[in-house]
């Protein structure tokens, strides 16, 4: 047995939560863009002879978005305790990982990329929950706001680490690393 079972959950879990949470980003980026929308609202109701202003509109296209994002928060408190049951594993999970030492350069490149998304992952959830709870947590609302540039800016290492990953592992699958992704879902190594 090379990953335990709790192990292979967690990653299963994480994977779907960091798909989530990106979904979200996706979503607010695209279709679900108050700018975008607010323009369309205004022409759209234009046309029926409705005059609003854009700040109106903004207020309505950003109504429509606010149910998608609440999914951000949701998955974010996922994240958080996905956080805390990988610092459990840390210290208690017997699954079988080389040592650093031992890898060839790729694999130590491929490793050094685990580090950078485990230390951004951190970072998320615990910026998230700032600004999340900035109020509560007595932030000024200009700290929040240079706390959500930054989980903003970092959200972009998992924007990259994501489809390289999945494409990594694919392609790894078909080198010589046949039964890589199967050890992940069986936790056997063939
Ligand atoms: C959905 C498609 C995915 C597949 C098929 C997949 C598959 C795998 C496989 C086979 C490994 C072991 C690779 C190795 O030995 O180096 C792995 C490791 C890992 N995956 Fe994924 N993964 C997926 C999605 C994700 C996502 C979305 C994340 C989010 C951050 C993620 C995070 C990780 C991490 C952090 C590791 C290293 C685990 C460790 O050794 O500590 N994976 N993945
Ligand atoms: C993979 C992890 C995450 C990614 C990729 C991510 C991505 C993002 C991005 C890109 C934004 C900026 C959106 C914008 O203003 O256009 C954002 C905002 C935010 N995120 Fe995250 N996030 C993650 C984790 C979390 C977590 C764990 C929480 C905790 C609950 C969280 C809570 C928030 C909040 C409260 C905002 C501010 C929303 C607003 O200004 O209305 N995020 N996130």
């Amino acid at each position: 047995m090379k990953y335990t079972l709790q192990f292979r959950i967690w990653h299963w879990l994480n994977a779907l939560v960091v798909l989530g949470l990106l979904a979200t980003f996706f979503l607010r980026k695209t279709f679900l863009s108050w700018k975008t929308n607010s323009e369309i609202i205004v022409t759209k109701l234009a046309d029926i002879g409705v005059e609003i202003t854009s700040q109106q509109a903004a207020v309505i296209a950003k109504a429509i978005r606010a149910g998608m994002w609440e999914w951000h928060i949701i998955f974010g408190y996922a994240l958080a305790f996905l956080m805390i049951y990988r610092i459990v594993l840390f210290f208690f999970d017997s699954s079988k990982k080389e040592s650093f030492s031992s890898l060839d350069i790729h694999h130590k490149m491929v490793r050094v990329s685990y580090y950078v998304v485990y230390t951004t992952l951190f970072f998320m959830s615990i910026s998230g929950l700032a600004i999340h709870f900035y109020e509560s947590i007595g932030i000024s609302k200009e700290f929040a706001h240079d706390i959500k540039e930054i989980h903003e800016l970092l959200a972009y290492v998992l924007v990259y680490f994501t489809p390289l990953h999945i494409i990594g592992v694919f392609v790894a699958e078909n080198r010589g690393e046949r039964g890589l992704v199967s050890t992940m879902i069986s936790g056997k190594e063939n």
